[in-house]
Order: structure tokens, then sequence, then C-alpha cells
């Protein structure tokens, strides 16, 4: 009998609208990421990550984040574990997940949880990031795909896309830009990585080269 060859299988993590998340079932959909969703998992019950899931026949679960308001609690911590383990997670996809991930979460997934970011990075680490490369009078802004470690915002670069900050930008205009950006660039790193392209030694990281700006 002949089986079907095992497909990588990515874990989302998302506590917003998920938009991100829309852009990386669409592209698996499309036949451009040769991976599957395996679970997607929500700190906000009401999430709209959530609800394209579910939309989607895909298995979606709202996970309570415990106690504290910006990282999941250790009981919350071993529920995630537990749901990704379950779903034999490759990676890790953190698509707008609003809580930072630490210690042993990291351990059991070292080298496989990606994030996207609203900026280049390292310029403007931390929240509404687009809003502060406006605030400072960045002419250029954009997005990172990188590995997570223990830092906030601060792991190896695996792609990023520059986007123009036009005269009469508002955070709204430029975020919605960053944001298209986004969902062009993070199922191409996502299915870089599906691949085995993707290379990192360190900080450096080697194999895939997506156009650095927007046409
Ligand atoms: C994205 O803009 C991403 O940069 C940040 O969170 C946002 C999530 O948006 N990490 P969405 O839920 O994917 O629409």
């Amino acid at each position: 009998m002949v089986h079907a060859q095992r497909r990588f299988r990515l874990g989302v993590l998302g506590s917003g609208k998920g938009s991100n998340f829309v852009a990386i079932a669409d592209a698996i959909q499309a036949g451009r990421v040769p991976a599957e969703v395996a679970v997607v998992l929500s700190d906000v019950e009401s999430a709209g990550i959530l609800q394209h899931a579910r939309q989607r026949g895909l298995a979606a679960q709202y996970l309570p984040p415990g106690r504290f308001r910006t990282k999941l609690d250790e009981v919350a911590e071993a529920s995630y574990l537990q749901a990704l383990r379950e779903a034999e997670v490759d990676l890790v996809v953190l698509a707008g997940f609003m809580r930072i991930l630490k210690g042993e979460f990291l351990r059991a997934f070292e080298g496989r949880v990606v994030n996207i970011h609203p900026s280049l990075l390292p310029s403007f680490p931390g929240l509404e990031a687009w809003r502060q490369a406006l605030d400072y009078g960045a002419k250029v802004a954009g997005c990172t795909v990188h590995l997570v470690d223990q830092g906030i915002d601060t792991g190896p670069i695996l792609a990023q896309r520059a986007v123009a900050v036009r005269d009469g930008d508002t955070a709204a205009s430029l975020h919605e830009r960053v944001q298209e950006a986004e969902r062009d660039l993070y199922p191409q790193v996502i299915g870089a990585l599906a691949r085995g392209e993707i290379q990192v030694h360190g900080r450096l990281t080697r194999g895939f080269r997506p156009p650095a700006v927007t046409e």
C-alpha cells in the first residue's frame, strides 16, 4: 500500500483578526506552501482567527492564557504545549499572538517558532511598530519574519520586506500597506521552511531571498 507523504504540520497561534493566517491558509490551498494547518490556538475566545479556521474546517481552540497580561502562566503554557504536541506540529507560526513566549515553551520548540513583526527589525521592536516608525519620521517601514528566541523581537531574521512611508500617511494607511506586505511575505517564508530551504547559522540565515522591496 502506498502511504501519502506526511505533510509539514503548522500550529498557528493568534489573538486577533487573523489576516496573516488567512493568507497562509490560502497559499496552502493554492499549492504554494507544502504544509497543512494542524491546529489553530488563541488566547482570545472571540478572535477572528478562530472563526476563520473553523470556517475552513480546521481544528481551532481557545486556550485561556491564565493570570498574566502579557505572557502565559505555567498552567496555560503546559496546555498550549500539549495541544501542539498532540497535533504533531513541526512549526509554530505566531500570527498576531499577543503574548510573550518563554523558557519552557521555546525549549520545547527550539528553532521552530516563527513570528512576523510589523517593522524592519532591529528598528522598532514592541507594540504598534508601524506607528513607532511613522512617529519617528522613518522614510522606510516594513515587516520582518524571524525565529523566536528568548528576547522580544530579537531572533534570527529569515526575511524582510520594505514599505515606503508616503507623505500624508496616517498610522492606519501605513499599517494597511505593511499588512499587505506581511500577507505576501509570511506564506513565502513558511513555504521555504516547509521545503527545508532555509539554513540557520547562529544569527545568519541562508537559502531564501525573496524581494526585499514592495514593487
Ligand atoms: C500583524 O500585523 C503582525 O505584524 C503582528 O500582529 C498582526 C496580526 O494581524 N505580529 P492579523 O491577526 O494577522 O490580522
